[in-house]
């Protein structure tokens, strides 16, 4: 508890002198940073390496900030929804918190039921990240965080170094890098982004109206605790999950019931060879003319719809419901260090992940 409290303490003197932080490249402090391209611009934090906010304007040229969060630092800090992170070293679940590498079991913090989910409960999105580089403007806006995840972090094998890079590489596009280097030992890796996204804005409403496009025609089967325990991989065809054609988010989704609650947190496995840059999704917003395509060169894309949002306090005194946002979170199979059915996410001692991220916006 003191050690929480302690946390909290500096979090909220970090976040009252954020202003201050900005520039301070390589100090460990919590702080706010800006990337701008015109009237194109995203902020995000080194506390969870998170992206707080990302502004364009719609087709009549009105400006909005279509990334749902919060408006301080420290109400991050409680928040459960995961507004915004990176989340590690595994995102998503890992089966009864346990795995074994080279023989050993590993034990992790289980912090969803008797599963880890995000890498436990104080995963990569609750720490907080060194500002190694930071260019706010210019022709090619970027920022990197680094972070060193030590031996045993939430049950986890061996240092980690871990980049993270925002960068407006062209007018509304935005690119997410990310890397991650085994040190000493094998690890599992598996980085996401878990940012929910609402084109006509955070805070306008639901998104069941946004029309989604999935270059996914298989998807892997998950369970009631979200997890491919039968390592099943199912053609989409026929089922609500289909989202070949564009179509409707909210279209079929009273059909998708599996979960604890209506509506998607399903993986697809993306088309094409895994670990090229190829198209995962586009994603395009009617009333408001904006529209994403997201690139990656991962494996899989975790779609979440939000469905746990209930009255939940966000940005600018708004407030977010059930489908408030959706998140397409790019990564390696879900659990994989526990399927060895799936291509493998460990990293040996000395190896290197890589993980892109490109977002093309339009309106
Ligand atoms: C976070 O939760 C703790 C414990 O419940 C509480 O004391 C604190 O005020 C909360 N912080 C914020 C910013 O809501
Ligand atoms: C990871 O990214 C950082 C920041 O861009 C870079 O300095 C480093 O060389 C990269 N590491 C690897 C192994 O690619
Ligand atoms: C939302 O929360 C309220 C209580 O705050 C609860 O009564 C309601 O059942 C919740 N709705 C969902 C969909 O979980």
């Amino acid at each position: 508890m003191a050690r929480s409290q302690l946390l909290l303490a500096l979090l909220c003197l970090a976040a009252s002198l954020g202003a201050q932080a900005a520039g301070s490249g390589g100090r460990k402090m919590v702080g706010v940073y800006e990337l701008r391209m015109g009237d194109f611009s995203v902020k995000v934090t080194n506390w969870g390496a998170r992206l707080m906010s990302l502004v364009l304007p719609d087709s009549k040229g009105n400006l909005a900030d279509v990334v749902l969060g919060k408006d301080t630092i420290a109400e991050y800090v409680n928040d459960t929804s995961y507004f915004g992170p990176i989340t590690g070293r595994v995102g998503q679940r890992i089966s009864r918190g346990r795995f074994v590498l080279d023989g050993k079991v590993y034990h992790l913090e289980r912090n969803d039921g008797r599963n880890t989910l995000h890498g436990g409960g104080r995963g990569f999105h609750k720490v907080i990240w060194t500002v190694e580089e930071y260019m706010p403007d210019g022709d090619s806006p970027y920022i990197t965080f680094y972070y060193r995840s030590f031996d045993g972090e939430q049950g986890f094998p061996g240092n980690l170094d871990v980049y993270v890079t925002y960068r407006l590489s062209a007018p509304y596009t935005l690119g997410v890098h990310m890397n991650a280097t085994a040190l000493d030992r094998a690890t599992p890796v598996n980085l996401l982004l878990h940012t929910y996204w609402n084109l006509g804005g955070h805070g306008s409403g639901d998104v069941l109206g946004h029309t989604l496009g999935l270059f996914a025609s298989r998807y892997t089967v998950l369970d009631v605790d979200l997890l491919p325990s039968s390592g099943r991989v199912a053609p989409v065809a026929g089922t609500p999950f289909d989202f070949r054609a564009p179509t409707a988010i909210g279209s079929r989704i009273r059909q998708v019931t599996g979960g604890k609650v209506v509506g998607y947190d399903a993986n697809y496995v993306i088309d094409g060879e895994q670990e090229r840059m190829r198209p995962v999704a586009q994603v395009q917003d009617g009333a408001s003319g904006r529209a994403v395509e997201l690139w990656a060169n991962q494996a899989t894309v975790q779609l979440y719809t939000g469905n746990w949002l209930n009255n939940t306090k966000g940005k600018d005194g708004k407030v977010y419901n059930q489908y408030a946002g959706f998140t397409l979170e790019t990564m390696g199979y879900v659990d994989a260090v526990n399927h060895p059915e799936f291509p493998s996410q460990t990293l040996l001692a000395g190896q290197e992940y890589k993980h892109d991220m490109v977002l093309k916006f339009s309106f």
